[in-house]
């Protein structure tokens, strides 16, 4: 029998696509399940489950720490937004199918599966990846048979196969971020029901006491809260912790999905909205006007090359090479408020800043002001040339 290797998470398409391979495409199936900070029970459910359906091989791979330092924090660096949505699920898809590659070349497999429906953008992310990486054939069961979740639900109780805790929603979840869709939130107008929320707390049950909170920043990555050194899969872990307790990073946006769907969706990303706001807050005072200029358009143009699935492309990486050396100078100390849903941003510095705060003074002498008049004399010249040739006889 030919060997296929499939991303597995022990939830529904996955599960359901193990017994589809096996049953419709007569192949020996090896599950990988790559932590990338989704729940440990989660992992470890794959481990059972895989074995439970009856799987030859399962793999576990821990991607956390590489998913940290080499997709997080280039997504720090760049402050990488999509549409409002701190990039989670689009930023793990690259690491998770490149580990299925490492595997399928261990294994001699023919191909590697996934069990991305149609509609959605993980496909084109896992896809675009194998191929960049292997001669695979790629093989997709849930969306090849054109399944419903309703049928695969049917498919899995009819072949033996156990559910997970139900839930509803579609959940994705990583170091970086929850994404919660489907179900009732299908409707833009139905609330998002407390209970779904896992990561954050709701302002009304946050604690009543502001945490007052310092975090210091090397060369654009986050690396010790309030003085104290963490590892960087720690210093994620505790920032989505801080921020979820005070109810930071609740997203809820119409998102415009690859291939043009608008779809509704909801995140939890208490910990990516702490580190990149107060990033953004050490770029103001480091970097010059023409440089936050440029790298807001770097940043949307990174973001989006994420989304699309395109961590590969060549761009990627030259807007790495630029970005890496804005960052360097991107070194110091932010202070935030966390207080019952609201993140305040309440001082920073660094030895790089560009802030000259005797000549901005109010109380300055120095700097004569009236040296300013004759280049203040021309300014704006061509606007008031076409107020007057233009507006004149209308007024
Ligand atoms: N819409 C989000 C994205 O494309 C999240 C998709 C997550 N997948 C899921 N099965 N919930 O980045």
């Amino acid at each position: 029998m030919e060997k296929v290797v499939l991303a597995f998470s022990s939830g529904l398409d996955t599960s359901v696509c193990i017994k589809l391979l096996q049953e419709k495409y007569d192949m020996e199936v090896i599950t990988v399940c790559v932590d990338v900070g989704q729940p440990e029970e989660e992992v470890e459910r794959s481990k059972l489950v895989a074995h439970e359906i009856g799987v030859s091989k399962h793999y576990t791979i821990d991607a956390k720490e590489e998913f940290t330092t080499e997709f997080i924090f280039k997504a720090v660096k760049a402050n990488a937004i999509y549409e409002g949505y701190p990039l989670s699920t689009a930023l793990a898809r690259p690491l998770i199918a490149m580990k299925i590659v490492e595997v399928a070349e261990k294994e001699d497999a023919v191909a590697i599966s996934h069990g991305c429906t149609g509609k959605g953008n993980d496909q084109f992310r896992f896809e675009s990846t194998i191929r960049s990486a292997s001669n695979c054939q790629i093989i997709a069961p849930v969306r090849d048979l054109n399944l419903t979740r309703s049928e695969e639900i049917t498919y899995a109780e009819t072949h033996g196969i156990p559910l997970p805790v139900f839930s509803n929603y579609s959940i994705d979840e990583n170091l970086w971020g929850r994404s919660i869709e489907g179900d009732i939130l299908e409707d833009p107008m139905v609330e998002m029901p407390e209970d779904a929320f896992n990561w954050t707390r709701s302002s009304a049950d946050a604690p009543d006491e502001p945490q007052i909170l310092e975090i210091e920043f090397e060369e654009g990555v986050p690396v010790a809260l309030d003085g104290k050194k963490l590892d960087p899969v720690d210093i994620i872990k505790e920032c989505n912790r801080i921020g979820g307790l005070h109810g930071i990073g609740r997203v809820d946006i119409m998102e415009d999905r690859i291939i043009g769907l608008k779809s509704r969706e909801n995140y939890e990303t208490p910990g990516a909205i702490l580190i990149i706001t107060a990033h953004q807050t050490l770029e103001q005072i480091v970097l010059t006007r023409e440089e936050l200029k440029f790298a807001s358009n770097v940043s949307e143009t990174y973001s989006e090359l994420i989304y699309n699935g395109l961590w590969h492309e060549p761009l990627r990486e030259d807007l790495d090479c630029l970005i890496n050396n804005m960052q360097k100078r991107v070194s110091g100390i932010v202070r935030v408020r966390l207080n019952k849903g609201n993140l305040r941003i309440l001082g920073r510095k660094s030895p790089f800043s560009l802030y000259q705060e005797q000549a901005v003074s109010f109380e300055d002498k120095e700097t004569d002001q009236r040296e300013i008049v004759g280049m203040i004399k021309n300014y704006g010249i061509q606007a008031a040339c076409y107020q007057n040739i233009c507006k004149k006889d209308n007024s």
